[in-house]
């Protein structure tokens, strides 16, 4: 090892996934050593949500195995960490002070500096740990908590522009999947459902469409879904063709929805460099809508690949190389007071 490379050891814990990665920047870029993902999805998938408390009882069991194999898989020994970054906020409290006391534990005992992230800024440059850098752009942050649009001009430059106003468009897919019986998540069940329906055999409304802003809500969108399955019988009721024509039709109008509101923010802007990340980035329909964009505008759009678009810790390592680190020694009470902000803004 050199000095110009710096050994990186992230974690993640916001929601219901803990994750422990190894990260190495050298003047080539930053690698992935290792990214250990611990999904609770069976955990949570019979209560069709995400139960905080069973969350953050599950990531301390996770918390100490996570770090050993990320340790393990990328060959590094913890005297050769040379910083620590943890995810602060936003979440939920319980499951992020998790990972973030376990990093703030290992900064304060074996005298490394911590970098607290902002979950957002790791979906927001997740696309660099496999793509060079480049600025400015737009991002369109889509996840289970998250529909935000920001206009990125550095790393530390962020500004939002649009949001959602209601529900994530996420949470709209959970929803519509707990609905017809599927469990949560179900982000990916609708996708898999919609690769065998018919995009326009319903014509769910298209909210906010054409306001004169960026903004965006898809709670509307959800009980225009959930009213439709209702009159057509009810879950278990209804074939399981009209499932997926139903699929296929509320994720054409979150995509529609989608790419106006990035349009509209390109027009404003003037940028033509666009990133979408966050779980729901992995969606089939999104992806493809956003490379018609690329093909009709000339425009450039970036997603993560799948296995980086949900909650993981290299992306949060990989923002922290970017943010200003806390000794725990030197800046010993600026240390102390770091905590995690469950609602924490960019
Ligand atoms: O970023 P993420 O892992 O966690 C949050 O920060 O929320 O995103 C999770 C969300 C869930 O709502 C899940 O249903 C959704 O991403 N998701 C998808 C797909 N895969 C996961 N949504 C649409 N299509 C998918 N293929
Ligand atoms: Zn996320």
């Amino acid at each position: 090892m050199n000095n110009t490379e710096i050994i990186n050891l992230a974690f993640e814990s916001s929601c219901d996934d803990f994750s422990c990665s190894v990260l190495l920047k050298n003047e080539r870029g930053v690698k992935i050593l290792s990214n250990v993902i611990y999904s609770q999805d069976f955990v949570h998938g019979i209560y069709g949500g995400v139960v905080p408390e069973l969350a953050s009882r599950n990531h301390i069991k996770a918390s100490l195995p996570a770090l050993r194999i990320a340790l393990e898989e990328s060959g590094v020994n913890l005297k050769h960490v040379n910083i620590i970054s943890a995810t602060a906020g936003p979440g939920l409290v319980g499951s992020l002070l998790i990972g973030l006391m376990e990093a703030k534990t290992l900064s304060f005992a074996l005298n490394i500096p911590l970098v607290k992230v902002n979950h957002i800024e790791g979906h927001i440059f997740s696309p660099f740990l496999e793509n060079p850098e480049i600025f400015p752009f737009i991002a369109l942050v889509i996840s289970g908590g998250h529909t935000h649009i920001y206009l990125v001009k550095s790393h530390s430059d962020i500004k939002l522009v649009g949001r959602t106003r209601d529900d994530a468009c996420g949470e709209l897919f959970d929803k519509v999947s707990n609905h017809l019986g599927f469990g949560y998540p179900g982000g990916g069940t609708i996708d898999k459902l919609a690769e065998k329906g018919d995009k326009d055999a319903f014509n769910f409304p298209l909210p906010m469409l054409h306001s004169h802003n960026l903004d965006m809500s898809f709670s509307g969108l959800k009980t225009a879904v959930i009213s439709t399955i209702n009159n057509l019988g009810g879950p278990g009721k209804i074939k399981q063709d009209t499932i997926c024509d139903i699929a296929a039709s509320v994720r054409e109008a979150v995509a529609k929805v989608l790419y106006k509101k990035i349009a509209d923010t390109c027009d404003i802007y003037g940028i033509d460099i666009i990133i979408v990340s966050g779980g729901v980035s992995a969606n089939s329909r999104i992806r493809t809508i956003f490379a018609e964009y690329e093909r009709n505008k000339g425009a450039k759009v970036l997603f993560p690949s799948i296995s980086l678009s949900a909650d993981n810790a290299a992306m949060i390592g990989y923002a922290g190389y970017f943010k200003p680190a806390v000794d725990p020694v030197k800046n010993k009470e600026e240390f102390l007071n770091i905590n995690a902000d469950s609602s924490w803004e960019l």
